[in-house]
């Protein structure tokens, strides 16, 4: 069986911005390509119509959740989460390896993380091993190596080279105990804001021979402007040849910063989140729907688009739903967040192929309130 394989179509002539393709047996991946997030098998408030209809090509689970919750008895029962939950296009899972690290009183071993579970406070391990027998049983089509996302708050850098020899250990033990020849597995580079960590990371986890690479302990709450420095100094350092994630970012701006050094994947919770508390992403910049502007205004949310939303319904009809609590008011706003991602990710391929991604970005940030200006 085959795993993925990445086809690089075009690099920008004056940025380091891929136009790139993967190839899975579930589908074609264009990139540069955005991940809406379905923690528990379902993005959140939608149907698979309505997350095919939005354009995803494909979307992300995490290994933590489904592993508490049903367990891996359901997901070996209904023969894994694309027949569970009945998705058929390409679906990538997080190891657990941050999921882990923000649960109070986990405690971390040469083993792997101890927690105590959320469900009934009994104490459950997640080893690398463990995370890949999660990962295999769900049938991911890209599964995650199990990696230390250092905590925010710690800072020392002794305990950053620690963690960063220890993702290298357990991304090894992630690669020998992955044995599913049809689920591409990918590692990821640690290493916080500390540049010699991070070189020292990408070295250790390029040296494996992963189908592709994933920065990770980004957007943990840093500037942007400190993402940016990690992304204009590695995100080239990864091989060329596999495609490039940028883990848990997904607003324009970090979008934009990542595919101009060369990333091709993203996953957010922001658009879906942000939809679930009435604020919309648009062009221009974020729309609040919950404003008592709003109660007489029948324009869509952003006029032009093309999102069942906003062919179908007012911002005072939207904004009436979620005064109320209704259950479609969230719906409707993710709907078009995600539609705003992910046409946001297909201008940006489109500019890479007619070589104007910096014009693009420039004139991105000229147009709308995002931050960068
Ligand atoms: N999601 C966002 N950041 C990370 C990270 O550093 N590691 C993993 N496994 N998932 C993430
Ligand atoms: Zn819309």
């Amino acid at each position: 069986m085959n795993k993925i394989r990445y086809e690089l179509l075009h690099v920008d002539k004056y940025t380091g911005a891929r136009r790139g393709r993967i190839h899975t047996k579930r589908g074609i991946i264009e990139t540069p390509v955005f991940m809406p997030v379905g923690t528990n098998a379902t993005v959140k408030g939608l149907t698979g119509r309505m997350i095919e209809e939005v354009g995803s090509e494909i979307i992300l689970a995490n290994a933590f959740h489904l592993f508490l919750r049903p367990g891996l008895e359901v997901l070996n029962h209904f023969n894994g989460i694309h027949n569970f939950m009945n998705w058929k296009k390409p679906l990538l899972t997080d190891s657990g390896g941050f999921q882990v690290f923000s649960l109070k009183g986990r405690k971390i071993t040469e083993e792997g993380v101890t927690f105590k579970s959320p469900l009934d406070g009994s104490t459950i391990m997640i080893s690398p091993e463990k995370s890949m027998e999660i990962q295999q049983t769900i049938g991911s089509d890209i599964a995650m190596a199990f990696d230390e996302c250092v905590d925010t708050k710690i800072t020392d850098y002794n305990y950053f080279k620690e963690s960063v020899d220890r993702t290298f250990r357990w991304a090894k033990r992630s690669y020998e105990a992955h044995n599913r020849d049809d689920q591409a597995l990918f590692g990821i580079v640690q290493g916080g804001l500390y540049s010699d960590l991070r070189q020292r990371s990408l070295e250790q986890i390029i040296s494996i021979p992963f189908d592709g690479y994933a920065l990770g302990g980004l957007a943990v709450g840093e500037p942007y402007q400190e993402s940016e420095k990690v992304l204009k100094e590695f995100a080239n350092k990864l091989p060329q040849d596999k495609p490039r994630y940028i883990m848990g970012i997904g607003s324009p701006t970090m979008m934009l910063l990542s595919v101009e050094n060369g990333m091709d994947m993203f996953d957010c919770v922001l658009p879906t989140r942000m939809g679930r508390h009435g604020t919309a992403l648009t062009w221009k910049g974020k729309l609040n729907l919950k404003n008592s502007k709003m109660t007489f205004d029948d324009k869509p949310i952003e006029e032009g688009c093309t999102c069942y939303a906003c062919q179908n319904h007012s911002r005072g009809y939207i904004k009436h739903l979620y005064k109320r609590d209704e259950l479609l008011a969230k719906t409707l706003i993710s709907i078009h967040n995600l539609h705003f991602n992910i046409s946001f990710v297909k201008a940006m391929r489109k500019a890479i192929e007619e070589d104007r991604f910096r014009e693009f970005k420039e004139e991105f940030f000229k147009t709308s309130t995002y931050p960068l200006k």
